[in-house]
């Protein structure tokens, strides 16, 4: 009688790597209360374009950049405290990134009377801070449509919302100066843009001018 023997091994594997294979929302959430102080209790970001938003990004772009940090790959002196091994393990790091790309932000508010004597002012307040509007940019929107759709739409999506399964992060309802400072991370090679061609800056082929009308193009997507 072998079988009887095998079963608590089995049930000890299990509990071993099992829990670890199932995301776990909760402590998603949990870790977020840390991350909450910069970027937002709902990932909305913020400090005036400083902390992007995170809200709907793509899991698998979330947690890749959260890798880069931790191997200092890509630098982030505001996030370094918090993102060693021994503070987010792997399964942390998937765990939020699951949580935050969860989480979707409305576009509008519904429309209100503030006079109404039933108008709810914290309410409002908090569904404000839900919301993804991003100021409306600078720029030639029907050109930097066509560039982006040319250009950018066959990674980052039709409509800049991002791509999931190649870790490709939404530009679409994120803050236009945070894009800027990027794009010179990107240039200056402090980020690699497309890591199958990690010497090629693609963004180094397009002029300031092209940038400004794609993203103004971007600003009114989510409006
Ligand atoms: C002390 C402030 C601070 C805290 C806390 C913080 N971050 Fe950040 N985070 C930043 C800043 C600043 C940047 C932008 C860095 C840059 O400009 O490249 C950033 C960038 C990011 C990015 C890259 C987004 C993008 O589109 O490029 C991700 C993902 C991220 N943070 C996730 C998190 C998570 C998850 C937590 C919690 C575990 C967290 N951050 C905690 C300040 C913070
Ligand atoms: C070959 C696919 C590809 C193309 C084409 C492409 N991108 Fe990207 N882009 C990516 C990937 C992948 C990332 C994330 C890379 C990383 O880990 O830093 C990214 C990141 C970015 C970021 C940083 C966003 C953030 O939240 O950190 C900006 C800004 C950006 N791209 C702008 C553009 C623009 C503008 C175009 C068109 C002119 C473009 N990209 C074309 C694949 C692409």
């Amino acid at each position: 009688m072998r079988t009887p023997a095998i079963t608590p091994v089995i049930t000890l594997v299990f509990l071993l790597t099992g829990p670890a294979l199932a995301i776990d929302l909760e402590n998603g959430q949990d870790i977020n209360d840390v991350c909450a102080g910069c970027h937002g209790e709902f990932g909305q970001g913020g400090g005036d374009s400083e902390y992007p938003r995170l809200a709907g990004m793509p899991a698998e772009f979330i947690a890749k950049q959260l890798h880069l940090f931790r191997d200092r790959s890509r630098p982030n002196m505001a996030m370094v405290e918090y993102i060693d091994e021994r503070q987010m393990p792997d399964e942390d790091i998937r765990d939020v990134s699951h949580y935050l790309a969860g989480i979707t932000l409305k576009t509008k508010l519904p429309p209100v009377d503030e006079n109404a004597p039933d108008f709810d002012a914290y309410a409002r307040l908090k569904a404000s801070k839900q919301l993804m509007q991003i100021p409306r940019a600078e720029g030639d929107v029907e050109r930097g449509e066509q560039l982006y759709r040319k250009e950018c739409g066959s990674c980052h999506g039709d409509q800049g919302w991002g791509d999931n399964e190649k870790a490709v992060p939404q530009l679409a309802g994120q803050f236009t100066d945070y894009l800027w400072r990027q794009v010179e991370k990107y240039r200056n090679k402090v980020r690699i843009h497309d890591e199958t061609d990690p010497d090629y800056e693609l963004l180094n082929d397009f002029r300031d001018d092209q940038l400004k009308d794609i993203f103004a193009y971007l600003s009114i997507v989510d409006d």
